[in-house]
């Protein structure tokens, strides 16, 4: 089992979407896009409180515990865990730009730290947090086995993982977004990539958007102990 976590300096380039992750004025405005995207990529009316209860049902036990929200962008997971009674949420995001706006949002809601990081080194030591999610992220990490490698670290075991994502179709608009350096990986390929760092995969639920939930098995997967 890998006990630190890994040379930050071994980074992937930027993607092209990464890099407008960057700008200040899409951290202003992402939380307008944020509210309206489920409901543009399931095709039905998705509102983000109800996408945001299922999220904090998937991963229950909430209350006191730490969690890590991966690829947080405005903190807007972390904001409903820590309103569910989570202890402290770590908002990790490669973007000053998307934390500084999380930063604003989070103040009067205790516990939440941000970190400056890639999802793909995550500077916190191993099983030290009680659950993960990542929410949409999972189209823009260009090393996604590396990522799944790092939340079975940082988990503890028994911990719970939350991952929602939009998953390949044949739809002309993800080829746009592929060019900007986004994936889209099938269903299969993901609980593939989970099992084989010793995830078990708890459940699912699949339309244009796809919710997986798992737990950190203690025996087994890759290079784990
Ligand atoms: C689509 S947004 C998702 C935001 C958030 N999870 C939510 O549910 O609203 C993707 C975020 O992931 C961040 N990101 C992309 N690749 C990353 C990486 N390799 N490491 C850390 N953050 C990353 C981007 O900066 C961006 O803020």
């Amino acid at each position: 089992m890998r006990d630190s976590y890994p040379d930050p300096r071994k980074k992937a380039p930027l993607t092209l979407a990464a890099r407008t992750n960057l700008w200040p004025l899409t951290a202003m405005g992402y939380e307008t896009w944020r509210k309206r995207a489920l409901t543009l990529l399931s095709g039905r009316p998705f509102p983000l409180a109800e996408e945001l209860s299922l999220m904090v049902q998937s991963v229950q036990p909430v209350e006191g515990l730490q969690f890590l929200d991966l690829g947080t962008s405005t903190g807007v997971y972390a904001r409903a865990l820590l309103k569910a009674g989570a202890a402290r949420v770590y908002g990790l995001d490669l973007s000053p730009a998307m934390l500084n706006v999380a930063l604003r949002k989070a103040r009067g809601h205790a516990g939440f730290v941000p970190l400056l990081a890639r999802a793909e080194a995550i500077p916190l030591p191993g099983a030290s947090v009680d659950g993960v999610v990542v929410g949409g992220s999972w189209n823009e990490f260009p090393q996604p086995q590396a990522v799944v490698d790092e939340m079975h670290r940082v988990l503890k075991p028994g911990g719970r993982l939350w991952i929602m994502f939009s998953h390949r179709s044949s739809s002309p608009f993800q080829r746009m977004l592929g060019w900007a350096g986004l994936r889209f990986p099938t269903l299969p390929e993901l609980m593939d990539s989970l099992s084989k760092s010793g995830f078990k995969v708890d459940g699912w639920r699949e339309r244009s958007v796809g919710f997986v939930t798992g737990t950190k098995v203690t025996t087994g997967g890759r290079g784990h102990s």
